[in-house]
C-alpha cells in the first residue's frame, strides 16, 4: 500500500518505518524534507521523503501525526485528498505558557472529519506512546491498538496496516466513539492485550 506520512516526527517516523519494513511504500514529509535523510536511510528501501503535498498526493492512505495546533496548516498543505483514507494519530493538546495542556471537550478525530467530509477518517495509532510502537511491535501476544471510523472499507484497510505494524487492531465502532480513545478516555494511553481490550468494549456502547 502507498502511505503518505504527514508529520514524520516521533510517531510518524516510527510507525512509517514499521510499515516500510512490512513492505509498504512510505513517503515521509516535512516542511523541511532535507532533515529526513537519516530517517529514510534507517527506514530503508521502501521509503522516500519530500514535501507534505507530495506525500499527500502519493498516499492512498495519509497518516496524520502533527501537533493538534498545527492540524489546519498541515491539512491545507496536503491539497485535495478527497476519497483517501486519513489515519488521525493526533491528540488534542495545546501548547500554552511553554506547557502542553489537554483541550477539554475537544476531539481531533471529530473535528477533522467535519473539516474533511469527503475523506475517510479513521482514528488510530494515538493511544500508545511512541516508545511502545518502537519497542513492542510484533510481540507474540500483541498489544491492542484501538481504532474507530465511519467507513467499513477504510477501517478494514487500517486494521490490516495495524497488523502489519505488529499490533492487533480493536475496532471500537463509529467515529462518534472516538472520545473513548482520545485523551481522558478509558482506552487512551493504557497498553493492554487484546483480551483485556475487548472487555472494555461493551461499556462503550
Ligand atoms: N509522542 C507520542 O507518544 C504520541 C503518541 C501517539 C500520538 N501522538 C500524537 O502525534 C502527534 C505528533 O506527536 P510527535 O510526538 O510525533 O511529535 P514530534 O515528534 O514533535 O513531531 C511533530 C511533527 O509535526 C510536524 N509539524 C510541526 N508543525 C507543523 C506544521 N505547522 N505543519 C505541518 N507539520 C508540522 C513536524 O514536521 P516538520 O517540523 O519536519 O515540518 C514533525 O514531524 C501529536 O498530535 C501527538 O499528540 C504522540
Amino acid at each position: 500500500m502507498k502511505i503518505g506520512v504527514v508529520g514524520a516526527g516521533g510517531i510518524g517516523g516510527t510507525v512509517g518505518t514499521l510499515w516500510a519494513k512490512a513492505g509498504h511504500e512510505v513517503f515521509f514529509s516535512s516542511r523541511n524534507p532535507e532533515k529526513l535523510t537519516e530517517l529514510v536511510t534507517t527506514a530503508g528501501a521502501n521509503t522516500q521523503a519530500g514535501s507534505i503535498a507530495e506525500a499527500a498526493a502519493f498516499g492512498d492512505v495519509i497518516f496524520l501525526s502533527v501537533y493538534y495546533w498545527t492540524t489546519d496548516e498541515a491539512i491545507a498543505a496536503c491539497g485535495n485528498i478527497d476519497g483517501k483514507i486519513l489515519i488521525d494519530a493526533t491528540n488534542p493538546y495545546l501548547r500554552t505558557d511553554g506547557n502542553i495542556h489537554r483541550v477539554p471537550g475537544a476531539s481531533s478525530g471529530l473535528e477533522l472529519a467535519a473539516k474533511l467530509p469527503q475523506v475517510h477518517v479513521v482514528k488510530a495509532y494515538n493511544t500508545l506512546p511512541t516508545a511502545t510502537f518502537a519497542t513492542e511491535h510484533h510481540r507474540a501476544d500483541p498489544y491492542a491498538l484501538f481504532y474507530c471510523g465511519d467507513d467499513p472499507e477504510a477501517k478494514a484497510t487500517v486494521d490490516r496496516l495495524i497488523t502489519d505494524s505488529g499490533f492487533a487492531g480493536v475496532d471500537i465502532g463509529k467515529l462518534d466513539r472516538v472520545i473513548h480513545q482520545e485523551p481522558g478516555g478509558v482506552l487512551y494511553n493504557h497498553p493492554m492485550l487484546v483480551a483485556e481490550a475487548q472487555k472494555h468494549l461493551p461499556s462503550l456502547m
